[in-house]
């Protein structure tokens, strides 16, 4: 996975540019993030460090970023050593990092959907719940797995693709390909059914699973308009997800 991320590594920091992940992704993410003042934060599956770096302009006292991907870190310690922020990186796998302190939040982006079954996604949930102190807060936006295949075609619309090779069951790829400056690049999302993402945050003592839908920035409106969005807003390819830990 690491060594995959690591040759997909610059275009994916480019494709922070577009306008779906600034007006939607960012705004959304941004939105069930809150206030984060005085907050710390563990950032899984932080990637270059974008929203690790936000995290901490925005106001939490500390933020560690942890990722598998060698250039991922490579390029996220690079903006960190010509603009300090005071960000902790980590190289590790999620699934294997176990505790590593005690956070009021830990935030996933586009981490969840890497899980291939649901003993993967069971150890990433036991790394969150392992750093979430007691009543502490998980959140994520992550692709929408339970977007219906029929309705993939209106993501180009937004620059980006989704495409399956087999009907939807447990661990199917979903292949995601991002067109940025007319090139292309691809990463693999796996369906794991809502079912056991539930099942799942539930056997680690997770309570509260909330899945919020994606919401549109009002500057994203005023630029592309209503009726742009519109299919991004009824068929939802991404999904934030909040959930609390039980005291
Ligand atoms: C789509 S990128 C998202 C990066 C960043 N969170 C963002 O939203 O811009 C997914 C990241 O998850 C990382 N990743 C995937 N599986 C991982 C694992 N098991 N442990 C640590 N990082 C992982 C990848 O290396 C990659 O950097």
């Amino acid at each position: 996975m690491g060594a995959y991320y690591d040759t997909i590594a610059e275009q994916y920091q480019k494709s922070s540019q577009l306008p779906v992940r600034r007006y939607v992704e960012e705004y959304t993410y941004l939105n069930l993030l809150g206030n984060l003042s005085g907050k710390s934060i563990l950032d899984l599956g932080c990637g270059e460090g974008s929203y690790t770096r936000k995290l901490k302009q925005l106001g939490a006292t500390r933020v560690v970023g942890v990722d598998i991907s060698e250039k991922m870190l490579f390029l996220a310690r690079e903006k960190e050593d010509k603009e300090p922020l005071g960000i902790e990186y980590i190289l590790s796998d999620v699934t294997t990092l176990g505790s590593i302190g005690s956070f009021s939040l830990v935030v996933a982006s586009y981490l969840l959907n890497h899980a291939q079954t649901k003993e993967q996604l069971l150890k990433m949930c036991q790394t969150i719940s392992a750093n979430l102190e007691p009543g502490g807060r998980f959140l994520s936006i992550s692709s929408n797995l339970s977007q219906p295949p029929s309705s993939y075609p209106i993501c180009e619309k937004y620059s980006f693709t989704k495409s399956i090779s087999s009907p939807l069951q447990e661990g199917t790829p979903i292949t995601v390909t991002f067109k940025i400056d007319g090139q292309k690049f691809s990463l693999i999302n796996y369906y794991l059914s809502l079912h056991t993402y539930e099942s799942v945050f539930h056997s680690v003592g997770f309570k509260e699973i909330r899945w919020h839908p994606p919401r549109v920035s009002p500057e994203g409106l005023q630029k592309f308009g209503q009726d742009f969005w519109q299919d991004f807003i009824d068929y939802q390819p991404i999904v934030g997800i909040e959930i609390s830990k039980l005291n």
